[in-house]
């Protein structure tokens, strides 16, 4: 009674007990469902991976048939409201933005007391790659292609996006693609998924909880790092390319610079995803025309890597190190990087809404304060 833990950034407090993700941070261990992540990118799509993560299992032969055509199914991807209101949206709006919005405007098309929450899930899984093309489409002033069910996830998804172009058919790129979907597909407690529990502790519906996450998501401390890698990558090179001198910034107390995709709350040693992209990132990025800011980033990673200040805190690349190189090698601009994060991560915030709904212990999420306010006073007036 009385007894309070203070405990900013929750980093000792659990929030929820689950079963779905497991990471050892000091061993660099990630297990979906009890599997390691690099093998389930190795040997697994991404809607396979969906099906493990939201149901703990995964798909026989037939199963997969039966749950890939329930996605299929789904009609939210080609509702005539995206249009509309994708084009209403200014230009410049981000596109996690865009997704934000239209995640938050599901609620009116598929209103979750008429669908059970597997439903709500077949169309999130089915309906981001679409949103995520159409804001590609009003980012780029690009056509707004129509979704084709019958392509597979990724490709249908990429020829959204690209319609004919090379890129939308290179096997190299959408096994890329896929292999990053995978591995961003969850991570137990990060901060989007941590919002997308306590939102839904409300009882607010679904695709609200997966708007707030989408928020979540977008900051560069979170899903938008990988946006900032590239920016950061591009204003040291605009810069002179002195490696050094960025390092030294990111070492000083007084400075706020921090190196951007290096660093992770739960990792204190290798992220075993970033050394999968590390690798697909070399051979897409060497692929066409080799990028140079790949060149900077493996440096930038050997400097660090060999730096007492980086080395004491433990600090390593981390998932949005290398990815935002492989979408940039796609013909993807920066603004999309985060939303790509977040198509993967669909199928993490599904299991994790659905469980914690299911949840024994499902109590309304209401952290405490220490109040450092004034004391009680009267009005002098
Ligand atoms: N560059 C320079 N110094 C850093 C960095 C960095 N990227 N990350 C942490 N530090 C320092 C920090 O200044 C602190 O030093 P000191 O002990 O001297 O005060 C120490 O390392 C511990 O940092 P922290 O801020 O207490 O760590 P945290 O667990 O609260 O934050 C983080 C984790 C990921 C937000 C942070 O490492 C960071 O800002 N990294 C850069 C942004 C980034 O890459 N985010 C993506 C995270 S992974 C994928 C995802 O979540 O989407």
């Amino acid at each position: 009674e009385g007894y309070l833990v203070y405990d900013p950034g929750l980093a000792d407090t659990a929030i929820c007990r689950s079963e779905i993700t497991y990471i050892d941070g000091d061993a660099g261990i990630l297990l979906y469902r009890g599997y390691p992540a690099q093998q389930v990118a190795e040997k697994c799509t991404f809607l396979q991976t969906a099906h493990l993560l939201t149901t703990g299992e995964l798909p026989t032969g037939a199963q997969e048939e039966q749950w890939l055509a329930r996605i299929a199914a789904s009609t939210l991807p080609g509702n005539p409201v995206w249009g509309p209101l994708f084009d209403a949206m200014p230009a410049g709006t981000h596109p996690m933005a865009m997704l934000a919005a239209a995640t938050s405007v599901m609620t009116s098309l598929a209103p979750d007391g008429a669908s059970s929450i597997e439903q709500a899930g077949f169309d999130l899984l089915a309906t981001m790659p679409a949103l995520a093309a159409h804001a590609f489409a009003r980012v780029e002033d690009r056509p707004r292609r129509p979704y084709d069910p019958s392509a597979g996830y990724v490709e249908n998804f990429l020829h959204m996006c690209f319609g004919d172009s090379p890129v939308a058919t290179d096997p190299a790129m959408v096994h890329a693609l896929e292999t990053l979907l995978v591995l961003h597909a969850d991570h137990e407690q990060n901060c989007s998924t941590a919002t997308l529990r306590l939102v839904s502790s409300s009882n607010a519906g679904f695709f609200s909880s997966v708007s707030a996450a989408l928020s979540a998501l977008w900051g560069p401390l979170h899903g938008g790092a990988n946006q900032a890698v590239i920016e950061m990558l591009q204003a040291i090179r605009d810069d002179g390319g002195d490696l050094g001198k960025y390092v030294a910034k990111a070492k000083d107390r007084n400075d706020p610079f921090r190196l951007m995709g290096f660093g992770h709350r739960v990792y204190r040693t290798f992220d075993a995803r970033a050394r999968v992209i590390r690798e697909v990132a070399r051979e897409v990025c060497g692929k066409a025309a080799h990028d140079p800011l790949l060149d900077m980033a493996l440096e930038l990673e050997e400097i660090a890597r060999n730096d007492e200040f980086f080395l004491e805190r433990k600090l390593y690349p981390n998932v949005d190190f290398y990815s935002g190189l492989i979408y940039r090698a796609m013909g993807f601009p920066v603004e999309m990087f985060t939303a790509l994060f977040a198509v993967g991560r669909a199928p993490g915030w599904i299991a994790h809404w659905t469980e914690a709904a299911t949840a024994p212990e499902r109590r309304i999420g209401r952290p405490a304060q220490l109040y450092t306010g004034p004391e009680t006073r009267d009005l002098q007036f």
